[in-house]
This record gives structure tokens, sequence and C-alpha cells, in this order.
């Protein structure tokens, strides 16, 4: 695939033309290929693939994952989903990692920001703090995080597409770190909040919130499931029924699974001494998913938004409680009222 002429339309479908555009990005190396071609457009919706660049490189001294050089997570182990108290205080570790730096990459998230320089920005933290990026080559995947706009479900690869006023994007946060995995995300607005898209966006974080609540200690893990699907079908929306959350630990995903709907046979109880995450994936139209041809991308069959949250749960015998925490509420809620203060400022003026 060779680049397009100066004066031509950019290649990532902004309709500016090329040296308005991507034309500097692309010379600065920023969106080299690794691929020759840019992956196959698919037949519809707002998002088009672009470029991905070649994964980021992660210095020696760095704990890596058994699969970072392979790719191969290996077979998933029958290891207790139940952690050892040593096991509790890493997972603490490595989850707060993980939100040091969600809470990093979602305030870069601008109109015109490519998710690849996100990706970059994420990962130069990531290493910074001392961990490894735990997406990079899991099972093969290209990049350090994930990407998730519009109609992206989740586990959109970080491209050379730059970000435009008005859309949603979720960036899903993974770390290693003392020899355990710590898992969130958020989804946010990139510049204007459009109506629609706040109230889906509204509405699966509340989801999220109210599959961790019924996360207790004794109850069947269908409960979350019950919760979130509920909440969800009152607002009009449907739950992806693809993904699912998943335990946590020394491994990316363990047992147990953990549906985001209602699931009547799914009766794994609940145990003190358990992670595990809880990240519904709400829709606006169909549940029903279809991936692109880079083998990844999720996206809605109806193209249509898709919103996701994610935190990772311990359970004690309390309760649940958020290891990856957040201090003040999620960046989306920030937005909204920065918004609305400017708006109250604009007709006070
Ligand atoms: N972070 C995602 C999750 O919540 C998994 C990403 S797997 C990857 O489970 F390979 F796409 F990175
Ligand atoms: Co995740
Ligand atoms: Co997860």
């Amino acid at each position: 695939m060779s680049l397009p002429g100066r004066n031509d339309p950019c290649w990532c479908g902004s309709g500016k033309k090329y040296k308005k555009c991507h034309l500097d990005t692309d010379a600065r190396g920023e969106s080299t290929p690794t691929t020759a071609a840019p992956r196959a457009a698919p037949a519809k919706g707002t998002v088009r693939p672009g470029f991905v660049g070649a994964g980021r490189p992660v210095p020696v001294e760095i704990w890596r994952p058994p699969y970072a050089e392979t790719g191969d997570p290996g077979p998933r182990t029958k290891r207790s989903c139940v952690k050892t108290p040593d096991e509790i205080e890493a997972m603490r570790a490595a989850n707060k990692l993980a939100r040091v730096v969600l809470d990093h990459v979602v305030r870069h998230v601008r109109p015109g920001i490519t998710t690849d320089e996100l990706d970059a920005i994420a990962h130069a933290k990531t290493i910074e703090l001392g961990a490894y990026p735990s997406p990079l080559n899991y099972h093969g995947f290209p990049k350090s995080i994930c990407t998730s706009v519009n109609e992206v479900i989740c586990h959109g690869i970080p491209d050379s597409r730059a970000l435009n006023d008005g859309e949603i994007v979720n960036c899903d946060i993974t770390v290693y770190y003392q020899g355990m995995h710590g898992d969130c995300s958020e989804t946010v607005f990139v510049g204007r909040i459009d109506p629609e898209a706040r109230r889906l966006v509204e509405c699966a974080y509340e989801c999220m919130m109210l599959g961790i609540k019924a996360a207790l200690p004794g109850r069947p893990i269908n409960e979350i499931g019950r919760a979130i699907e509920a909440h969800a079908k009152k607002a009009g929306y449907s739950v992806v029924r693809e993904f699912s959350g998943h335990g946590i630990g020394a491994d990316f995903h363990m047992e147990p699974h953990v549906l985001h709907y209602f699931d009547r046979a799914a009766r794994t109880r609940i145990d003190p001494g358990m992670t595990f995450t809880v990240e519904p994936m709400i829709n606006q139209g169909t549940w029903r998913s279809e991936i692109w041809e880079d083998g990844w991308t999720a996206v809605t069959l109806d193209r249509k938004l898709s919103a996701q949250f994610e935190h990772t749960l311990l359970i004690t015998p309390q309760g649940p409680e958020l290891l990856t925490a957040g201090d003040g509420p999620p960046w989306f809620r920030r937005q909204i009222a920065a918004a609305e203060g400017a708006a109250v400022e604009a007709a006070g003026a």
C-alpha cells in the first residue's frame, strides 16, 4: 500500500487532505506499517482501520509475563481462583498501577490524537512505573493497550486513525507487575459530548457498578449478570454476550468466568479471596458482534455505539473491594461537569 499524494484524501478517512492530516505523523514514522497494507476496510461503520505500527520495546529489566516472547500464554491453568495473602498484596500493587496508567491516558484523549499516540503514552507510563503492558504479544496482540472507538466493542488495536470530535473511545489498560495482572478500562468522550452517546456511556458505567455491588461472597456469580442485564434492558440497551469478565492474577484470563447477562446455569459461588473483573459492554442496538479481518477488533453487527467500563475486584468477607479504584469520579463524569460548567458560565456571561 503506498501513501496518498499530498493533496489526496488522507487514508485515515477524515476527509481532509493528506498534507493537512497524517502526512506529518507518517513522516515522523509514528504510523509505520508493520504489515504491507492497512487492514482490510470493513463494509460499514464509522471506524476504518489505519496502519498498525510496530509493537513498542520493553526494557529487559522489566519482569515479563510468560507469553511476552512467544505470544502463547499456555493452557489455562487449574490454579485456584482464591488468592493467597501474598498474591493479594501483589494484586493490589499491579492494579494500582493499572489505574495510574488509565488515569494518565484518558486525560490525553482529544480530537486529532491517534489511538497509536494513546498507545505510546500508556506504554511510556507503564514502563516508567516498572510494569509490563499485558496486552503486548498476548496471543500475538500487537500493541500495549486496547482502544475501542464508537461501534468497536472491545480489543480495538491502536493505529494511525485520529479521533474525531463527538466520538467515544474506551481505553483498556492491563499491566503485569510483581507477577500479577491488573485490568481496568473507561469510556470517555472525544471533544463534544453527543447526548445519545452520553446516555449510553452513563448506562454502561451504572451497569458496571451495579454488577460489582452484586458480587457478594456466598452468592452465585450469575447475580452479577442479572443486575447488569436488568439495568441495561430498562434503558433500552443490549448486553454483549461473546465477551465476559474473568478471573485474573498470575494469568491475564483465568477462572471464574463472569457473564454480564443472566444465565441460570452459571452458579459458581463467589468466595472471599477471588479476584476477577466486571467489564460489561453495553450496546445501543444489537448485542451481536463480528470481528474485523485483523482477528481482534470486535464491532457491533449494526455498527451502533458500544460502551464499556472495567474494574478488577477482590472479594472480601464483607463484599467486593475495587482494586482499580480511582480517586474521585470516572473521567467521563468530569468531562460532563466541565462541559456543563462551561455552559453555565457561557449562559451567565
Ligand atoms: N483487557 C482486556 C480485558 O479486559 C483484554 C485484552 S486482551 C488483548 O480482558 F490481547 F486484546 F489485549
Ligand atoms: Co481490560
Ligand atoms: Co478484563
